[in-house]
C-alpha cells in the first residue's frame, strides 16, 4: 500500500493553498508535479557540475557527461531496452514521433502506401503523419472506435494490406485511460510485416513497461508527465532500425567529421541529439526514474485503479453528469472525462478552480476521438501517485457545488 500522506510531503507544490481551499492538482495528464528529489537533483546540478557534454576535456565536462550518460542507462533499464545506443533524448513524445515522421517516414513511406492510425489518438501523433502523407502521396487510415471509446480490433486484419508501412498508435488514452491491448496488436501488424509505433505518453508514467515484451519498434514518451522537468523525452527504437534512418536534425554534437563537402554522422545515441541538449533536465529525468523505482510502478498502478474507481463510482452518481469510456469495471489508468449537461466544460473547470480542484477542459489534442464520441469537449480529471480519496471527496463536492451555480 502506497504511504499517500508521505508522498504528497515529497512534492511541495501541493503543500500551498489555491483559492483558500487546499490544492488538488488533477491535471497529470497534461503534466505532473515534481518531487523534492528531482527539484534538488536538479539545483545541485548546477550548483556543482553544470558544464556541455561529450566535448570538454576537464572535469567538468566530463561529470556532467557522466551523469547525462547516468540517466540513458536508468531509462534503458526503466523501460527493459537492450542497448543504451537505442535511447534518444527528445524534447518529449510530440518531437519524438516527429523525428520518426521525418526521418524514418521520409525513407520509407512512398505515394500510395499506407500509414495506420487509430481514432483514439492525440494530435501529435496524428499531425505528423498527415504531413508526411501529404508531402509523399500516402493514405492515412484509422482504426475506429467504438461507441465507449474501445478500439474496434474484432477484425484487426482488415486493417492491414500490402501497401500498410506503419502502425503508430496510443498506448493508453489520455481522454479515456482505456489500455489498448498492445501486445495482440504488435503480434498482428508483425504478422502483416507493419513495424508499430507507440505513444507512450500515457502508460509508462503510470505502470510498468517492457519495451522488449511488447516487442513494439518504436516507443515515444514525455518525461514531464511522469515527475520529470519539462524539456525530456525519450524515443526508443530497436538498434537496426535507428542505424538505417538519417539524422533529423543536425549541427554541433551529431558529427564525427566535417569539411565544407560533406559530413560523418556520430554514432548512436548522439547521431539523433543535435546540438546541446537540456542536461540538467535529462540528469532529473534520472531522478524522476529514481523516484519512481523506489515507490514501485506495481504500487502506483494498483494505487490509481483504485483512486479511479473510488471516483468514477462517485462522479457516475451525480444527476447530469455523462462519464464517458468503457462502463464496466475495465483496468483504466486514472482519467475521469465527463460533462456537465447543458454546462460548457471550461465553466465546468473555472467553478472547480475556485474550489481549489485543477482540473483540464476542452478537447485534450484528441478531437477525432472526442467527435467519435459525440462531444467537442469533456472536463477531464487525472490521478496520479500523490491524489488520495481526500482529493476525490474534494473534486467531487466542486462538481456538486458547479452545478448548483450553472443549472
Ligand atoms: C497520449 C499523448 N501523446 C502525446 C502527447 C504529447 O506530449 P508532449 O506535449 O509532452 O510532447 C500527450 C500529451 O498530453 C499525450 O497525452
Amino acid at each position: 500500500m502506497l504511504d499517500i500522506k508521505k508522498v504528497k510531503k515529497d512534492f511541495p507544490i501541493l503543500n500551498q493553498k489555491m483559492n483558500d481551499q487546499r490544492l488538488v492538482y488533477l491535471d497529470n495528464a497534461a503534466t505532473t508535479q515534481k518531487p523534492k528529489m528531482v527539484i534538488e537533483t536538479i539545483t545541485e546540478f548546477y550548483e556543482k557540475y553544470n558544464a556541455n557534454t561529450h566535448r570538454g576535456i576537464y572535469q567538468l565536462s566530463e561529470k556532467a557527461t557522466f551523469l547525462y550518460e547516468e540517466a540513458r542507462e536508468k531509462v534503458r533499464i526503466f523501460i527493459g531496452a537492450e542497448k543504451t545506443e537505442e535511447i534518444i533524448f527528445t524534447r518529449g513524445t510530440t518531437e519524438s514521433i516527429n523525428l520518426v515522421a521525418y526521418s524514418w517516414g521520409r525513407k520509407n513511406i512512398e505515394a500510395g502506401d499506407e500509414i495506420l492510425l487509430t481514432e483514439m489518438e492525440h494530435h501529435s501523433n496524428i499531425v505528423p503523419w498527415q504531413l508526411l502523407a501529404k508531402e509523399k502521396g500516402a493514405i492515412l487510415k484509422f482504426i475506429p472506435v467504438d461507441k465507449e471509446g474501445k478500439l474496434n480490433l474484432d477484425n484487426i486484419d482488415q486493417y492491414f494490406t500490402k501497401k500498410t508501412k506503419l502502425l503508430a498508435l496510443i498506448h493508453v488514452s489520455n481522454v479515456l485511460g482505456v489500455v489498448n491491448p498492445i501486445k495482440e496488436i504488435i503480434a498482428k501488424a508483425h504478422m502483416n510485416n507493419v513495424p508499430v509505433l507507440l505513444d507512450g505518453a500515457q502508460s509508462i508514467p503510470h505502470m510498468s513497461v517492457n519495451v522488449k515484451e511488447m516487442d513494439c519498434d518504436f516507443f515515444a514518451f514525455s518525461g514531464h508527465k511522469m515527475l520529470a522537468p519539462t524539456g525530456t523525452g525519450v524515443l526508443y527504437a530497436r538498434e537496426d532500425i535507428l542505424e538505417k534512418m538519417p539524422p533529423f536534425q543536425s549541427g554541433g554534437s551529431m558529427i564525427k567529421e566535417v569539411t565544407m563537402e560533406n559530413t560523418q554522422f556520430e554514432d548512436l545515441p548522439i547521431k539523433f541529439e543535435a546540438g546541446t541538449m537540456p542536461i540538467a533536465q535529462v540528469v532529473g529525468l534520472g531522478a524522476a526514474i529514481d523516484y519512481l523505482n523506489s515507490v514501485g510502478m506495481e504500487e502506483i498502478w494498483k494505487h490509481e485503479q483504485e483512486i479511479v474507481n473510488y471516483a468514477l463510482n462517485q462522479v457516475r452518481t451525480i444527476d447530469g453528469v455523462t462519464v464517458y469510456g468503457p462502463k464496466e469495471k475495465i483496468e483504466r489508468s486514472g482519467v475521469v472525462s465527463f460533462t456537465i449537461d447543458g454546462v460548457h466544460p471550461h465553466d465546468i473547470a473555472s467553478i472547480l478552480d475556485e474550489a481549489g480542484v485543477a482540473i483540464r477542459a476542452g478537447h485534450h489534442c484528441a478531437q477525432p476521438l472526442l467527435r467519435a464520441l459525440g462531444t467537442e469537449a469533456t472536463a477531464r480529471a487525472s490521478f496520479y501517485l500523490y491524489n488520495d480519496q481526500k482529493d476525490v471527496d474534494q473534486l467531487v463536492e466542486a462538481v456538486n457545488k458547479a452545478i448548483k451555480i450553472l443549472k
